[in-house]
């Protein structure tokens, strides 16, 4: 697998790719690769013919008071996965190399009012450093398409908005969630997570579960649907940021004509924040007349 720091190397070996015919596929990450970063590779190798993988710990995109310096950094380790998976280039660019201004002076892609809900009301400005970091990418890797996992679903629905805002000339996948037995959906920050935090933490899912069967029953109560999840985050020993259903095709709060719901939530764990999310696919003729849930303990 070839490694590239900077820019100007990375720019050649792509050019060579792309007159060579070859179809480019990116996995942009942060590093501390788990098998759902391995499930994108393994989905560019087989939807292009030279998979890149960018591991950059973006630092525009954390909050001052948030994990940046913390974040887990085993790049050794990450160039190893990747060799197994046969992923063909790595691109592990410096700070300096992608923000040779500096942060404060770094044109910056905003995607309006969506950046500023759900995630992005309790990390201002997160979005903004995604976005300006992923379009930095797509344009330095000119990849005919790219890789994402849709645990981060807002994410991947504000990437999908900027590339139809600015026409970038790009194509979205986005990939399932890769799971722990236990539910848990796999992230780099799962390993802050102490044994004892591990069982709370696979509360998300289990309210993610539980809310969704209440949804495909018939409920459709929202608010008391999301005060009930509120509630069995909290039982289980998490501190809930939100736990929202919204509306898949357009990241709205849900209304009773959505019929394609995402459940939304992220909570704390101790120091630990974790997101995850449920797609339910309503179907108007199975709706029972009567809410048919009532609240349960999940743990
Ligand atoms: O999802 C991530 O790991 C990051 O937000 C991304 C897309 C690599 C941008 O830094």
């Amino acid at each position: 697998m070839l490694r590239f720091n900077t820019q100007s190397l990375l720019r050649t070996s792509i050019a060579t790719m792309k007159a060579a015919g070859k179809s480019i596929g990116l996995v942009p990450t942060m590093g501390n690769l788990h098998a759902g970063h391995l499930s994108l590779v393994s989905a560019a190798k087989a939807q292009a013919d030279y998979v890149l993988t960018t591991i950059f710990v973006n630092p525009m995109q954390f909050g001052p008071n948030e994990d940046f310096s913390r974040y887990p950094r085993t790049l050794a380790a990450d160039i190893d996965l990747l060799t197994q998976a046969g992923c063909d280039a790595v691109f592990t660019p410096s700070i300096e190399e992608l923000y040779p201004q500096g942060l404060d002076r770094q044109t910056r892609i905003s995607v309006p009012q969506l950046s500023t809900l759900y995630c992005g009301k309790f990390r201002p400005g997160h979005f903004d450093g995604v976005c300006t970091i992923v379009c930095k990418l797509f344009n330095m890797t000119m990849a005919d398409t790219a890789f994402f996992g849709l645990k981060d679903f807002q994410q991947f629905f504000l990437i999908n908005r900027m590339v139809a805002d600015l026409q970038l000339p790009i194509r979205l996948v986005g990939l399932p969630t890769v799971r722990e037995a236990s539910g848990l959906a796999m992230s780099s920050r799962n390993g802050f997570l102490s044994p004892e935090q591990l069982k709370p933490a696979s509360g998300i899912h289990a309210t993610l579960q539980h809310i969704g069967g209440c949804l495909r029953a018939g409920e459709r109560d929202f608010p008391a649907l999301e005060r009930q999840a509120l509630e069995s985050l909290q039982a289980a020993g998490l501190r809930p940021d939100y736990f929202h259903i919204v509306d898949a095709t357009t990241l709205l709060p849900a209304s009773a004509d959505s019929r394609k719901l995402v459940l939304l939530v992220a909570a704390h764990a101790g120091n630990t924040r974790l997101i995850d999310n449920l797609q339910v696919q309503l179907h108007g003729s199975d709706l029972p007349l009567q809410p048919v849930c009532p609240p349960r303990r999940l743990l």
